[in-house]
């Protein structure tokens, strides 16, 4: 494939030229190129980004009371069509006790002839003992070089544990991240709210209020500082207070750690949950008041976040989400969005003045594939790099609607939004498989990424 006269975009570089992709790999990036036989992709006036990487999905989630409705095969097209092409999928836990590689073995099971981008997997630490540490080391060599446990939920692990974990992570050079909830406190808010009969959508969030998120970020950042600066990634930051806790570690010296945050927390706010549809947006952590956002953009302008993710974890709201509809607690917690990411930040980030194209590059795509052993296979573009591209559109305007996405859920979160800017073509290891928001792959055709170690100086 040649595509040519477009504005190419890395995180480093804007200039106007050609992409040649031979055998699904980027060969030649310059000016007037020219290729024989290659299918040629006119992109005068369009921006030429490399494919985008969302290292936050849960894509087939069990979560005991409903299953994530978009599978491997709905959740990667939608992904393709939002010009994201790699994910990272969170694998849900395990039978009690069990192996690392269990996991690994069933999300093979409910990918590899299903996914439509190129995926991995992010291992699931549930409990620790000799053997799971012992595991962390086997794995690297099937790819899984990242890792995630839980501060709340089952399968919570304890503070030893996590010092364990984070130790060994330290010692094999891989990353991890933690969901960080203060359990204690959302187990006496839920209670309280339980007992005084307070069991709408909005006291979902007060009973997670943004303290309890921060407390359990600090906890991280300060075990870490404890075992010597451990590369960590904290996911979906909401608040204010939790990236200011980021930040004064960072200036005692703190360099392998990390900050997503996801569009949600940019651009719905806590009042949704006093709607009559409030229990879309039953997801952890909560949406935040407008203070929060608008401290996260700040971070995200001033580069002290590093990566937008999504978290995609869609319920459908007239059957799964209405569980909660007498008790928020029985809600399944998440909400879609891999399908949106891409757009947003560049209608509200890049068109609103608010980023650099480069930036948007960086938060969407280089940052994400080197904190995660993807680059520079993914997420830029240069000579030896995956054909894997977005065109985009900065002209053209489109109004979010979910009769228009492929995401397999009933709603979207950003359901009438006007944005600037429109993919207009999508373009996988050297092969269109979005033209106009209509998506022309086959199914399986994703590849598993084998990861390598983390790259942390970004
Ligand atoms: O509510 C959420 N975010 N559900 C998905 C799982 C998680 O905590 O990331
Ligand atoms: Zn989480
Ligand atoms: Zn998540």
């Amino acid at each position: 494939m040649l595509i040519k006269n477009g504005i190419i975009v890395t995180g480093a570089d804007t200039f106007t030229g050609d992409v040649l992709i031979r055998n699904g790999v980027i060969t030649q990036v310059g000016l007037d190129l020219s290729g024989e036989g290659e299918e040629v992709l006119d992109a005068a006036g369009k921006l030429v980004l490399p494919g985008a990487v969302d290292v936050h999905t849960h894509f087939d989630l069990d979560v005991g009371i409903a299953t994530a409705v978009d599978d491997f095969y709905t959740g990667t097209i939608a992904a393709a069509c939002g010009g994201t092409t790699s994910i990272v999928d969170h694998m849900a836990f395990g039978p009690d006790g069990c192996r690392l590689d269990h996991q690994v073995k069933r999300y093979h099971e409910l990918a590899d002839d299903k996914a439509v981008i190129d995926f991995g997997f992010h291992g699931v630490i549930q409990h620790v003992n000799e053997d799971v540490l012992a595991d962390m080391q086997t794995l690297i060599a099937e790819g899984i070089t990242s890792y995630k446990f839980y501060m709340t939920y089952g399968y919570k692990l304890e503070d030893a544990d996590m010092m364990r974990v984070m130790a060994r992570i330290k010692e094999l050079g891989l990353i991890v991240s933690a969901h960080p909830e203060n359990d204690g406190t959302i187990a006496y808010f839920k209670d309280l709210f339980h007992k005084t009969g307070k069991l709408t959508p909005e006291y979902h969030a007060k009973s997670r209020p943004f303290q309890c998120e921060s407390d359990a970020v600090n906890r991280l950042l300060l075990f870490s500082e404890m075992l010597g600066d451990v590369p960590l990634y904290v996911v979906h930051l909401s608040n204010g207070l939790g990236l200011d806790y980021c930040k004064q570690a960072r200036q005692r010296g703190l360099r392998n750690m990390f900050i997503e945050t996801c569009p949600q927390y940019l651009f719905l706010g806590e009042e949704l949950y006093k709607n009559a549809d409030g229990l879309k947006y039953v997801m952890s952590p909560p949406l935040r008041d407008k203070r929060h956002s608008d401290e996260l953009w700040r971070g995200i302008e001033l580069g002290d976040v590093q990566t937008i993710g999504t978290d995609h974890c869609p319920f459908n709201y007239a059957t799964d989400k209405q569980q909660g509809a007498e008790d928020f607690a029985k809600c399944p917690n998440g909400a879609p969005g891999v399908e949106m990411r891409l757009p947003l930040m560049y209608s509200e980030g890049v068109a609103k003045g608010r980023i650099s194209l480069n930036r948007l590059v960086d938060l969407c795509a280089t940052n994400p594939a080197k904190l995660f052993g993807m680059y520079p296979k993914k997420g830029t573009i240069a000579p030896g790099s995956d054909g894997d591209i977005v065109i985009l559109d900065p002209n053209a305007k489109f109004t979010i609607t979910k009769k228009d996405m492929h995401e397999n859920v009933d709603y979207s979160p950003y359901e009438g939004m006007k944005l600037d800017g429109r993919i207009s073509a999508v373009v996988s290891r050297g092969e269109l498989i979005v033209r106009d928001n209509t998506f022309l792959g086959a199914k399986g055709r994703g590849q598993f990424l084998r990861r390598s170690k983390p790259i942390t100086m970004i």
